[in-house]
């Protein structure tokens, strides 16, 4: 098989080209594209044209699907994949921009997880990227007195943060009965396959820290997440059409920008893959 793989960036992100997701992959290219995803973080699939169904197939490929909690963003035809659409509306008729702000997917989850993807179906001519925050460099650069005081601690991650800027859809009552109330994951967490610790936020879903005043763990998250956000973590994707996005949520942040013209549709497959507890 006549494949590449190529960084995208110095910390993160690496383009494999050469590759057909609906065609069989051998034992040895799914073991070098499963470590350039740790490595990397992002792997960017270019030139894919994939159903639902053979993006459940090909993604099978780095694991198992994970249940999504939202069902009403779930394709009728093959539930495990979702859509991200900029043609929702809130309730109030505000449009509802999938993934706007800072976060790390399903957190909440006892096992959140592991991955995500998202293949492109319809993209604006200009904008509409994925930016992630690297959280293995974002903690390598802390200084070693708040990497003591992140040791041990906790936080408290739920569907929707009370103190979240962006309001997540309403959950039916069904996919409420799936989701748990309150999960504690390690704010600094070590990645199961590469060993490298990361910070683990969510300023979406987290609620607080375990055994620390509202005020003080409000600061110290907020101190995190602008350490974390700073340039010199962030790769910027610039969606292609084709492009098939695989990304490791035990190693990022994650934002979708809604800085494009809403005359045009950004339409996207999403599928994760299930994590493990993290420690
Ligand atoms: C997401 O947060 O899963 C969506 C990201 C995007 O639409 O770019």
């Amino acid at each position: 098989m006549n494949y590449t793989i190529a960084p995208l960036s110095e910390h993160t992100g690496a383009e494999v080209r050469g590759i057909d997701l609906t065609e069989p992959i051998n034992e040895v290219v799914q073991v070098q594209l499963n470590r350039a995803f740790v490595d990397s973080s992002v792997l960017v699939f270019r030139d894919q044209h994939l159903t639902p169904q053979q993006l459940l197939e090909a993604v099978s490929l780095f694991g198992e699907p994970f249940p999504q909690h939202n069902s009403r963003f779930a394709l009728p035809e093959c539930p495990l994949v979702h859509y991200i659409s900029n043609q929702d509306f809130y309730p109030d008729g505000r449009r509802y921009i999938p993934g706007e702000g800072y976060h790390t997917d399903h957190s909440n989850a006892a096992r959140p997880p592991k991955a995500t993807v998202l293949h492109a179906v319809s993209l604006p001519d200009l904008g509409g990227d994925t930016q992630y925050a690297d959280m293995r460099l974002a903690y390598d650069e802390l200084p070693q007195e708040t990497k003591r005081r992140l040791d041990g601690l906790k936080a408290i991650h739920v569907y929707q943060s009370r103190h979240s800027a962006r309001k997540l859809m309403e959950l039916s009552t069904e996919s409420r009965s799936r989701v748990p109330d309150a999960v504690a994951h390690p704010i600094v967490r070590t990645h199961p396959e590469s060993g490298r610790k990361a910070i683990y936020i969510n300023p979406i879903r987290t609620e607080g820290i375990v055994g620390m005043p509202e005020t003080d763990a409000l600061t110290l998250l907020a101190d995190l997440l602008e350490h974390v956000t700073q340039p010199q973590y962030q790769y910027r994707h610039q969606w292609r059409p084709g492009d098939l996005v695989m990304w490791d949520n035990r190693s990022l942040l994650h934002k979708a920008n809604g800085d494009y013209d809403m005359g045009q549709l950004r339409y996207l497959y999403r599928i994760m893959l299930q994590g493990d507890v993290p420690v």
